[in-house]
């Protein structure tokens, strides 16, 4: 087999948390009178809160805000965004997504999560992959978010791999950058797909079964 471990994204690959995060900091920007639309959406991907932030305020018309009012703002969107995240269940995690992480594992590989959320033991109990995974390295543990390496770095070492024996799975441009800085291969769904950023852009998820198989 090519690989050993997968080291998988979690919002916008393992389930669709990225729209939450669209929907909360488009709230937060509407009522700041910014223009925020799903193509600048696609820059938040993978960076951290504040960073998020910073981002979205580049297109903010008014007065700068002080870091007192920006921290302020990040908490704002973290309540709009766990408000979402509290409707979420089992049925969150969809049928392909649950059987091709079973498949992989069943082929002997490793599974990990790679994210830069602060939200993600939140989000794996509510889609019911609490325990699940054979490491998480998250938002919690590390200093620099995506495209930094970071994240997968330390999800290789809990695995105790080296970087080239594990797989990145991402759906975010700064993220496929984190994964080949990490030295690893990445495959790409959704937007990083669409922009052609993997070792293997796919069209499914499934179809990380073959990209494994080589
Ligand atoms: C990443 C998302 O997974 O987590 C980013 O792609 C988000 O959009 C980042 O900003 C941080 O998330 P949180 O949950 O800690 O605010
Ligand atoms: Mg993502």
């Amino acid at each position: 087999m090519r690989f050993q471990a997968i080291i998988f994204d979690l919002d916008g690959v393992i389930c669709s948390t990225d729209e939450y995060h669209f929907q909360a900091w488009k709230k937060i920007a509407d009522e700041l009178d910014i223009p925020f639309d799903r193509t600048i959406n696609n820059r938040l991907r993978g960076v951290s809160r504040m960073q998020s932030l910073e981002i979205i305020l580049e297109n903010n018309p008014g007065d700068p805000f002080t870091d007192t009012e920006k921290q302020s703002l990040a908490a704002d969107k973290n309540e709009i965004y766990k408000d979402l995240l509290s409707q979420m269940s089992e049925k969150d995690l969809s049928d392909e997504v649950r059987n091709t992480l079973n498949g992989l594992r069943d082929m002997g590989l490793r599974l990990a999560i790679g994210s830069s959320s602060k939200n993600t033991p939140l989000i794996l109990s509510r889609i019911g992959l609490n325990g699940f995974f054979d490491a998480v390295s998250d938002g919690n543990n590390i200093t620099h978010s995506k495209p930094h390496p970071e994240v997968f770095l330390k999800a290789a070492e809990m695995l105790d791999l080296f970087p080239q024996n594990c797989l990145v799975v991402e759906d975010a441009v700064s993220g496929a950058e984190a994964g080949h800085a990490a030295g690893m291969k990445v495959a790409c769904v959704g937007d990083a797909a669409q922009q052609g950023a993997g070792d293997w852009n796919l069209t499914a998820f499934s179809e990380l079964v073959s990209i494994v198989e080589g």
